[in-house]
């Protein structure tokens, strides 16, 4: 089953679910609010991603920050969330069906609500929260659609309150490194840059069989990764795009494929499947522990499939973008995305009045496997090159942990005591519209082959907070004279 169209589960499965895993939920706290200065947070959507909000919480930053709320659609994954937070020691978080979203509000007053649920029920959630006068902390894309992104920049309005969008690629150490370097000036301003973001088929394959396979559900690759890419790039240039070109295709992860890798056709999904022995593809949801707690032990409570066959024909995401952005100061980007690729990682390249920069990630891990199919060892390349001068390699920036490290400096930035930034990496909804808009402008694009502006898709959406770009009316050095023989 299509996981929107899953059922949300009622108070009597939230506790039939807790029983079967000897929990106490909604109805017995172990918490209360009475007792604790510390900040309060709640959870809706505790799947995989939640997990590095939740460990954070309960962990790391637990002497001031908790976790009082749970909200999800599945029973078990609710239970198994509140189980795994209780395991550390800490407090019992009342769990709540996603109908009973207002009322966890009410019950367990949280300031902060943290949303990682799967990305186009993002907005219904972060207006309500908004609205009920909480903060939000909301996993990316913010959102999937200019409607969607419209009634969050109106609630955020209309209630005063905040929402942070958790942009951790800003944060990863070479991220920031390229953002000193471009602030540095020593390429000039940027003219045009040239991006292309590669996902190798463990990873890449991974988009095809989830929730993300529809663009019901994620807006796509173009919104639900490229978000993080489009984002980079503003965030990078200090600039707002203005107008967006685009093709997309789907062209490898379809039935035509399948056969002619000698398989029948597709299937359902890889645990019923009667050709996992002949497909590369396959996917063993039972082989993970972690995986198999999270989702193959709780599809009875909505019938969701985190295995689902990639070559199905009900794919409606694209595996194959170009896109061309214009930004309002000039610059052009031209990017590509594919899903398919022989290793996972990026290159791109800024192309400024002084000299080009050039970085290029190959990246491991992503996904349960994606390190096995690498072409070559994780690596980090950054360059210089002078207008006319000698190329200089830098010594790229280094971090521990989830996302090169980004992670880890994101999390103490929002739940623990983090200096200045002179980056300006912290993100509110005006960057989370800004990026989102450029893949739902290509999405746009890829149905009415038209050109399409970012000011027609929303109303009151102004540029971020920025830290300084080099000046377009900075003179320029004439470059050294080529002497030609
Ligand atoms: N920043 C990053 O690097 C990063 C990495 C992974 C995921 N994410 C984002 O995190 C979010 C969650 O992704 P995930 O990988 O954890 O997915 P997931 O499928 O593991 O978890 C989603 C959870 O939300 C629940 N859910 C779905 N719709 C709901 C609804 N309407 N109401 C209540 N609960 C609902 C599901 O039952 C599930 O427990 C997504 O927005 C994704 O884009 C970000």
């Amino acid at each position: 089953m299509n996981e929107e169209n899953g059922r949300t589960f009622g108070r009597r499965t939230v506790l039939k679910a807790a029983g079967a895993a000897g929990l106490l939920l909604a109805g017995a706290p172990a918490w209360s609010a009475a007792s604790s200065s510390r900040k309060r947070y709640a959870v809706v959507g505790v799947g995989s991603r939640a997990r590095m909000f939740t460990r954070a919480i309960t962990d790391k930053f637990s002497d001031n920050n908790e976790i009082v709320g749970i909200c999800d659609r599945n029973a078990g994954r609710a239970s198994l969330a509140v189980k795994t937070i209780t395991a550390t020691g800490k407090s019992a978080p009342l769990a709540f069906a996603a109908s009973d979203f207002d009322r966890m509000i009410k019950e367990t007053k949280p300031q902060y609500v943290i949303v990682t649920t799967t990305d186009a029920s993002h907005d219904d959630y972060i207006v309500r929260a908004l609205d009920a006068g909480c903060d939000v902390i909301t996993e990316k894309p913010m959102t999937t659609t200019a409607e969607k992104a419209q009634r969050i920049l109106d609630a955020v309005k209309r209630s005063g309150r905040h929402i942070r969008v958790t942009f951790n690629y800003r944060y990863s150490p070479p991220r920031s490194q390229i953002k000193d370097l471009l602030m540095s000036g020593e390429i000039g301003d940027v003219i045009s840059v040239d991006f292309t973001w590669l996902l190798n088929t463990v990873h890449g394959a991974d988009y095809f069989r989830r929730w993300h396979a529809n663009k019901a559900n994620s807006g796509g690759l173009m919104v639900h990764k490229a978000t993080h890419h489009f984002d980079l790039v503003n965030w990078w240039l200090g600039a707002q795009p203005e107008s967006v070109h685009a093709f997309g295709s789907r062209q490898f992860y379809t039935p035509e494929t399948a056969r002619r890798m000698g398989l029948s056709g597709p299937h359902e999904r890889c645990l019923t499947c009667p050709e996992k022995q002949k497909c590369s593809f396959y996917f063993d949801l039972a082989a993970d522990p972690g995986l198999k707690a999270i989702y193959l032990d709780n599809e009875k409570f909505d019938g969701y499939y985190r295995d689902r066959c990639v070559w199905r024909p009900d794919i409606d995401i694209e595996d194959t973008m170009n896109v061309m952005v214009r930004y309002d100061n000039g610059a052009h980007l031209n990017y590509a995305l594919s899903a398919y690729d022989a290793w996972e990682g990026y290159h791109i390249a800024f192309n400024g009045t002084k000299g080009r920069l050039e970085h290029r990630i190959v990246e491991s891990g992503g996904a349960a496997g994606a390190a096995k199919v690498q072409s070559g060892n994780e690596n980090v390349s950054i360059r210089i090159i002078p207008i006319r001068g000698q190329a200089r390699d830098i010594e790229p920036w280094t971090g521990k942990g989830s996302h090169g490290g980004g992670d880890d400096v994101m999390l103490t930035e929002i739940f623990g005591e983090a200096p200045p930034d002179k980056y300006k990496r912290v993100s509110d909804e005006r960057a989370g519209a800004w990026s989102a808009l450029v893949g739902i402008a290509a999405n746009k694009c890829f149905a009415t082959g038209q050109t399409v502006r970012i000011a027609d898709l929303v109303t009151g959406l102004a540029p971020p907070d920025r830290a300084p770009m080099p000046d377009r009316s900075t003179p320029v050095p004439m470059p050294i004279r080529i002497k030609i023989p």
